[in-house]
């Protein structure tokens, strides 16, 4: 009698992306901490001479530094797969094993945020915009808070809600221009997708002014 096999972890990824969480590998932050160096075993670039000897980020490049490891390697999954696209990344995230992106991941996620949880008094103008959609949202086109899903201060909660509160304008744009126009996947139930296609790009400036208000000099100034 042949008994039925459980699916390849890949595949019940495919089926049920939502659900898809890595395995736990023992990830090893100081082998991370080398591959950001140095670059990886099959040849994957020094992430440090992109994103910044300390994750911090560039004008042109994220910043890494205290993002959760399990959004981190969520990421390097998606850019290997093709699911999220970005030219310069993808060969990267090619390059690392699975192993590689687990310990990279460590690395970043071990390093300090450099913003702080912060509860914003609740704005009583709709004027503001940037803090009326942190704060309360846009319940008119179906856009909860920002501060909802990603956390007081937009510093992150859990695995699947990235800190925002520290990106710049120009980046948060590339990423809502790429869920508008379907080259990069939403994650976890295609809620930040669903957002993207109504967020105007004078949002997104207004956005990240008031984070930077919030944040002073730790929130990205390019
Ligand atoms: C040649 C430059 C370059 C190198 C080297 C590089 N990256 Fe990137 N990385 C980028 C760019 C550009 C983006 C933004 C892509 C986009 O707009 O979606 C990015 C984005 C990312 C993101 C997504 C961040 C987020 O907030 O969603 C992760 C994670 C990442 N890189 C990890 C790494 C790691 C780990 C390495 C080293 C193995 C590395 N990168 C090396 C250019 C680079
Ligand atoms: C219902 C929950 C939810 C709300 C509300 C929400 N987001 Fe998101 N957001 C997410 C999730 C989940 C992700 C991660 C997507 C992924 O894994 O690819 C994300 C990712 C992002 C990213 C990408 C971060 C990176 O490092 O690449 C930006 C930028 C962003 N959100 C901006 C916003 C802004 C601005 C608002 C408010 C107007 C907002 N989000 C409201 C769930 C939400």
């Amino acid at each position: 009698m042949s008994v039925p096999k459980a699916p390849p972890h890949g595949l019940a990824c495919l089926a049920l992306l939502a659900a898809c969480h890595f395995p736990a590998w023992a990830a090893d932050v100081n082998a991370g901490a080398k591959i950001a160096a140095n670059g990886g075993s099959q040849g994957a670039a020094a992430c440090a001479s992109c994103h910044g000897s300390n994750g911090e980020g560039t004008a042109s490049f994220p910043p890494l530094a205290g993002q959760s490891a399990g959004y981190l390697e969520r990421q390097l999954h998606d850019f290997a797969a093709g699911r999220r696209k970005a030219p310069t990344m993808e060969p990267n995230a090619r390059a690392l094993t699975d192993a590689e992106k687990a310990d990279v991941a460590a690395y970043y996620a071990s390093l300090k945020l450099p913003i702080q949880s912060k509860v914003g008094p609740l704005p009583k103008a709709k004027d503001g915009n940037g803090a009326w959609l942190v704060e309360r949202g846009r319940w008119e086109d179906g856009i909860p808070a920002c501060a909802k899903c990603h956390g007081p201060g937009g510093t992150g909660v859990g695995v699947d809600f990235p800190a925002i509160g520290h990106l710049s304008a120009a980046y948060m744009q590339t990423q809502v221009d790429a869920w508008k126009n379907k080259s990069r996947q939403a994650g976890p139930l295609g809620l930040m997708g669903s957002i993207a296609q109504k967020l105007s790009p004078q949002d997104i400036q207004d956005v990240a002014a008031y984070y930077q208000q919030q944040h002073g000099s730790a929130a990205a100034s390019h």
